[in-house]
């Protein structure tokens, strides 16, 4: 029986791990034990609990509570609660999502420990040092003992940085292995698509109609402190939506939320809050959020998952970023950069709105990632 150690902390992290804990009760439960740590990066409900009882995800074997801080406190607290529990429960591996601060500090405890790590969404990289993701994405691959990318433009990062394509086993931290396998939130999207349509009436709930409305989400920590972009984004919804009087719906993370009425301007943020287009919501669970996606007209976001979940149900994306890590998306069409740039991301609308014939080709995996990742576990790892 291999013991694995998974750590979750942000909303994305516990939807990913989804994936994996039920491939390992539908297939391997006999082969893997599966101990889960959340750091307590995110408390509030409908942030984390939520997601437990729908997703049908193991309630946490232990929960640290960190809570928010400054990077560097809220990621010492984490290293430190990690290292304890990896000490006591001794697992053959610890298994890592993504690109937050419970993903560097579970890479920074476990690697100075020797416990190998398996790092889930390896290689994305924005080359934009700026972000604290891309710091945290880059120091835990160069921990990782199996890297799997989601896609072909991660495994080709992970081998400019230096991972070798040709590896023989035994692998370590300092033999990795590399591995391109699909997304796990493709695994997800696939899963849990039709229970979306049964189970929620999100639409119903918002006066929403299928095809007649925007999904907008933002959270990424320039857009939100800098406000001169927060005004610019938000400038741009009020004027799509009033000018062609199409609904956006904005199921708005907390870190937005808090910095609303603080970062727009007071006439930008009385329009927005009196618009009869623009509706902000709190977080809605993971099938609330899939049955929005599937039935937008379109998509604007900054979030990493809602880019490639747009792309999922074969919606245009515009994305509120410089830059992104899904390159393939911008690149086949289905999504346009637009930055926090007011004029571009109103182009971009009345291009998507316009444009009949969009590819979506398929770059994410054949929905068997978590299958494909699991049984390398347990080939690879003593
Ligand atoms: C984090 C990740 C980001 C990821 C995002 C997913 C880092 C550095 N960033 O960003 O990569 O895209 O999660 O959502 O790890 N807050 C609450 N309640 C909560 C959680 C947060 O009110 O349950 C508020 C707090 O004011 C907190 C702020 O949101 O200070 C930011 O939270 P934090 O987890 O530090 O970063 P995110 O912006 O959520
Ligand atoms: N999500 C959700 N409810 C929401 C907003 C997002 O369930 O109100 C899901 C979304 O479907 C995706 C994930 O959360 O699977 C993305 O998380 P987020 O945007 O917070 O982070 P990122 O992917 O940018 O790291």
């Amino acid at each position: 029986m291999k013991k694995i150690l998974t750590i979750i902390g942000a909303r994305p992290q516990i939807i990913k791990a989804a994936a994996l804990s039920r491939a390992i009760k539908t297939k391997f439960a006999d082969q893997v034990t599966e101990i889960i740590v959340h750091t307590g990066q995110h408390y509030d409900d409908n942030m984390s609990e939520i997601f437990f009882e729908e997703l049908d995800i193991p309630h946490p074997n232990y929960n640290l509570n960190v809570g928010s801080g400054s990077h560097g406190k809220q990621t010492a607290s984490m290293i430190e609660g990690i290292e304890e529990i990896l000490l006591r429960e001794k697992p053959n591996c610890i298994v890592l999502y993504g690109d937050t601060n419970s993903t560097l500090a579970g890479a920074v405890a476990a690697s100075k420990i020797g416990t190998p790590i398996i790092h889930i969404e390896a290689g994305l990289r924005s080359f934009n040092k700026s972000m604290p993701e891309e710091i945290n994405r880059i120091m835990c691959d160069h921990v990782s003992t199996l890297l799997f990318s989601p896609t072909k433009a991660g495994y080709q990062n992970l081998i400019s940085e230096g991972f070798k394509e040709e590896q023989q086993p035994p692998y370590s931290i300092d033999h990795p292995k590399v591995y391109h396998c699909g997304d796990v939130m493709y695994d997800n999207s696939l899963y849990f698509s039709q229970l979306a349509d049964e189970k929620t009436n999100v639409l119903e709930k918002n006066q929403l109609s299928s095809g007649q409305f925007i999904l907008a989400t933002i959270h990424r920590n320039n857009n939100t402190d800098e406000p001169e972009r927060l005004n610019s984004l938000f400038s741009a919804m009020h004027k799509i939506a009033n000018a062609n009087k199409i609904k956006i719906i904005i199921p708005l993370h907390p870190r937005t939320a808090k910095l609303l009425a603080k970062n727009l301007s007071s006439e930008l943020y009385s329009l927005v809050k009196t618009s009869g287009y623009i509706k902000i919501i709190s977080p809605v669970s993971f099938l609330e959020m899939i049955s929005l996606e599937k039935n937008a007209l379109m998509v604007m976001t900054d979030s990493g998952g809602v880019q490639k979940e747009a792309f999922f149900f074969k919606k245009p994306c515009i994305i509120l970023r410089s830059e992104t890590e899904w390159i393939e998306l911008k690149n086949c069409g289905a999504a346009k950069l637009a930055d926090a740039d007011e004029e571009r991301i109103m182009e971009a609308y009345t291009y998507f709105s316009k444009k009949q014939q969009l590819e979506f080709p398929d770059l994410f995996g054949n929905g068997k990632a978590a299958e494909f990742i699991c049984e390398e576990i347990l080939k690879q790892i003593n």
